[in-house]
């Protein structure tokens, strides 16, 4: 049973649905969930489905504290869904390609250091886009430039609201993340 483990700062509707649909399965179990915001919702959804969770700060992020944590589940992959901060070097240099992000734009376009929920799906509108839609890409120092593993595109009417275009987003997200993430875990076996 490979083990995955999540990074979530908010209300992890992803980490949930990932929870679930790896309880329904028998090749990968969410063995823990990794957050930065003792408030943050996802922490009551990890519990609900009895999935450890680990709280840390800012400062202890770039430890070796949260290192050793991260170390002692053993992941075969670390799942970023919907996290805020930088991942460090130390992390990134113990799991190298076995780190991925979801990010909610085509990437290249709307990345990089600010380029985050609502500020996302606010400049397309701005910029008047015709589409978006999602990455799941691999992390490394730099702020969404890791290789691109999947991309998918959702039409805009164009007179959608920030808000309806996070829906849409959100809809493809769920859609597509457990399978992307149960792709990569069988195939690095
Ligand atoms: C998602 O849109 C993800 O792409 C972005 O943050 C959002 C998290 O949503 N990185 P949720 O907490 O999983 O509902």
């Amino acid at each position: 049973m490979k083990k995955i483990v999540l990074f979530a700062s908010g209300t992890g509707t992803n980490a949930e649905n990932i929870i679930v649909h790896f309880n329904k399965k028998n090749i990968g179990t969410v063995a823990a969930v990794f957050c930065n915001n003792p408030n943050a919702k996802v922490l009551d959804k990890a519990k609900k489905w009895n999935v450890p969770t680990v709280v840390f700060s800012k400062e202890e992020f770039s430890t070796d504290k949260v290192l050793q944590k991260l170390n002692s589940f053993q992941p075969d992959l670390i799942v970023l869904a919907g996290f805020l901060l930088k991942f460090p070097q130390n992390i990134i240099q113990t799991y190298p390609n076995k780190i991925i992000n979801i990010h909610p734009a085509l990437l290249p376009k709307y990345g990089g250091k600010g380029m985050y929920g609502m500020h996302v799906h606010r400049a397309i509108i701005e910029n008047k886009e015709t589409e978006t839609g999602i990455s799941i890409h691999f992390v490394n120092e730099h702020y969404d430039e890791g290789n691109v593993i999947f991309q998918k595109t959702v039409t805009l009417a164009g007179n959608e609201t920030p808000e309806e275009i996070a829906e849409k987003v959100h809809q493809l997200e769920h859609q597509h993340f457990p399978e992307v993430i149960e792709k990569l875990i069988t195939h690095n076996s």
